[in-house]
Order: C-alpha cells, then structure tokens, then sequence
C-alpha cells in the first residue's frame, strides 16, 4: 500500500478535480481561517500525484477527470511518525495482566525480542505489510517505524532492511533496551550500538533513536548513543519522560534532536527547553500508550500555552500501545489532554510533518503530495465528536485511490 508513487498512465486522465468537499482542511493560514486553514465549499486538483490547486468549488479549473465527494470533509493523511512495527509474537497475556492491575514496567520489551528473533525474514515483512495496510484503511498516508526489537547487530540490520523495502521514515533503535545477554556488561551494549550494529544498520535508516528511561539508557548513554548517529549522517529522535521526569526531553533539547516523543512526566525546565527550541524540537505525544498501560495522560495543553510544536502518533507496538489508529489517538488527545479538536487533528497530520521534517506531507496545498482522506462526516471535528466510529471513506495516495 505504501509503494512509491505511481506515474500517471498515458490512457488514464492525468489530472483529476476533487468536488463538493464541504470543508478542506489545508493546514496552510493562507487558504482560511485558523492553523487548519479550512476551506468550505472546497475543490482540489491533483495532477501526476501532487496537489496543484486549492480553492472554493466555484473557482475550481477544469481537468480530465471529476470526482465528487458530496458535501463530505478532506482532510490531509494522517502522518504517523512513531511506531514500533518490526516484531513478532504477541503480548496478550501482558495486557491482561495489566488491565488485572499489574503496572507497565517496559520489561515486556525483552518478550517481544525472544519472539523477533525466532521470526523469518519474511514473517517480519509480512507483519509490517500488514499493519501498514491497517494503517492506510485507518487514514494514515505517512508512516515512521523502528527496529529494535532483534538487538543484535544482525537482527537490527536486518529489520531495517526489511522496513526500507515498504517505508521512507526508517529508525534504527537498538538502543531500546540492554538485550540479557549484555545484562552484566551494558556499557559493552553501548560499544555495540555506537559501533558495529551502526556500521550495519546506518545504511537502512533515516534515524535514530534512544530510549532514555531508567532501566534503559541514562543521560550519558543516550548522548554518545546519539552523537555517534549523528557522525554516522543519521538524524536524532529520543524516547523522552515516559515513565519518569528524567533527562531525556532536555538531552534531546539540547542535541537539537527533530522529536522528543513520549513527553508524559515533564519539568517545567523540560517545557521551558521545548519552548526555547522554537519548534526545532516537536513534542510527540501517544496517547495510545496511556490508554493501554492505565497511567495518566501528557499534558498537551500546558506544551501549547508554552508555544511546544506537538505531534500525536501511535506508538503502535505490542506492549505498550496496540493501536494502530490515529482517529482514536486524535479522539483520546481530544477528551483526555486539554486538545480542541482542531489542535488534534493538526498535530495528527502538519505535527507529524514537523515530526519527521517534512514538507510534502501534513498539508493540502499546491506542491503537496496527493495524500488525503474524505471523511464520512461534514466537519473534521466529528474525529472526535464520533470516537470509535470509522469515519475514514476514501485514501488517496500520491493522488492513487487505496481506499
Ligand atoms: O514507545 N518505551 C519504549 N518502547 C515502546 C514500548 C515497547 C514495548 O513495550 O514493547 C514505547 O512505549
Ligand atoms: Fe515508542
């Protein structure tokens, strides 16, 4: 579902007119009212995979091709930029236990490791196909994932490999946790991960990653971690203040890394650093995490009034949030972190952009990747007034149909 963009073929219509869109969301000011830009009575036209015009229905040009949508919302595809889709097994039973009244501790990780390394090639590539094809009947046309969950120089590299064949926004994150048997030498771990497991896996990935948590990675850890990335021409993400207020936001802060994801127990050092970034650094909050772990929500709105660039993804993985759905995270943003719909929806698709540092995606404006859904809904607000119900009617990407 997510292979390159399509050429437009010589018999089939090379520019199509999306009509009778009730209200467009833009995520460009310039085009109307608020961040989202909206546009009401909209049309949009698409040519060779891009958005070359938006504007009122009245005004639209004329191209080969129609399509009306009837009244219903467009908005851009959701842009998903953190989730943990290169594994195998299944933590049911952990989940269980938890919703019996267990608390998350992040030890999961290591069954999700033994399962991954028992997987064929073919059985991890076939479990990302699978969640990506979810994923893109859910909305979302921008995907990020990670490995780390084989931790070994091998298995990390080959996760990556098996991500760069489906996906772009690839993420190297053998630093997820000290694998067992490296319990005893974790500095050892960290030789491994600054050296030959990124001298394997750096060709297949974009970025890395670090999970800077107690009982992963402390503050030192996570810098040569990151540092050595970045001489090796990767780009900084850190797993940040889940589970306690540590040094993660700041680390990341600091190192100019492009997201600080998680961001539930903050300082006011640690707003105050993502603030003085200036949107340099995007706070990227998963509120499917909290939900499926029982623990309390981030707290979005206090990173807004702070001026915080913030991004909602899923953080789809098997342990802590199992959800692929970014209509749900968007409702939960809504009900349970101080968002206005609006403020959700943004940081789901334009939050996400920033995220990743993209400017072709998480927008409906001339030059934009053709990637949008119709809601089955007048107004993008019922993503949150209608929690649960699947709104999503239509996928396009890079102006193709999927859904
Ligand atoms: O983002 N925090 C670390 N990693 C994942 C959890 C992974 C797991 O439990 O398997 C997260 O929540
Ligand atoms: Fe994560």
């Amino acid at each position: 579902p997510l292979s390159p963009p399509r050429q437009g073929t010589r018999q089939g219509p090379r520019s199509v007119v999306v009509t009778g869109i009730g209200a467009l969301v833009t995520n460009d000011p310039a085009f109307g009212p608020g961040p989202l830009g909206v546009v009401r009575d909209a049309a949009l036209v698409v040519e060779e995979g891009r958005v070359v015009w938006v504007g009122p229905a009245s005004a639209a040009p004329d191209a080969d091709r129609r399509h009306d949508v009837g009244g219903r919302a467009v908005i851009p595809g959701f842009v998903d930029s953190h989730s943990h889709l290169l594994y195998a097994g299944d933590r049911t039973e952990e989940f269980n236990a938890r919703m019996s009244g267990r608390p998350y501790t992040a030890g999961g990780i290591r069954t999700t490791v033994a399962a991954t390394r028992e997987a064929s090639d073919a059985e991890l590539a076939a479990r990302l196909a699978a969640h990506l094809r979810e994923m893109t009947r859910q909305g979302t046309t921008t995907v990020e994932t990670k490995s780390g969950y084989g931790l070994t120089v091998e298995l990390e590299a080959r996760a990556l490999r098996v991500a760069r064949a489906q996906l772009q926004e690839v993420t190297y994150l053998g630093a997820h946790v000290v694998p067992p048997e490296y319990a005893d030498a974790p500095e050892e771990y960290v030789a491994l991960v600054t050296g030959p497991m990124l001298d394997a896996c750096a060709p297949h990935a974009r970025w890395i990653d670090v999970f800077c948590e107690r009982g992963a990675f402390d503050a030192d850890q996570a810098r040569a971690i990151l540092t050595a990335g970045r001489r090796r021409g990767l780009e900084l993400r850190v797993h940040a203040n889940q589970l306690t207020a540590g040094p993660g936001v700041r680390l990341a802060v600091e190192l100019g890394a492009r997201s600080a994801d998680h961001c539930t127990h903050l300082t006011d050092a640690d707003v105050d650093a993502l603030a003085e970034s200036e949107g340099r650094t995007v706070a990227t909050l998963l509120p499917g995490c909290e939900f499926s772990t029982r623990s309390p929500y981030p707290d979005a709105r206090r990173l807004l009034a702070a001026g915080v660039v913030v991004a909602l993804a899923t953080d789809c993985n098997p342990g802590s949030s199992y959800t692929s759905s970014m209509p749900f995270c968007v409702a939960l943003a809504v009900r349970e972190m101080g968002m206005t719909p609006d403020e959700a929806l943004w940081s789901a698709t334009a939050g996400g952009a920033a995220a990743l540092a993209r400017t072709d995606v998480g927008r409906l404006t001339p030059g934009a990747r053709a990637d949008l859904v119709v809601l089955d809904a007048p107004s993008p607000v019922h993503l949150a007034y209608r929690p649960g119900v699947p709104l999503v009617a239509e996928v396009w990407r890079a102006g193709e149909p999927e859904v």
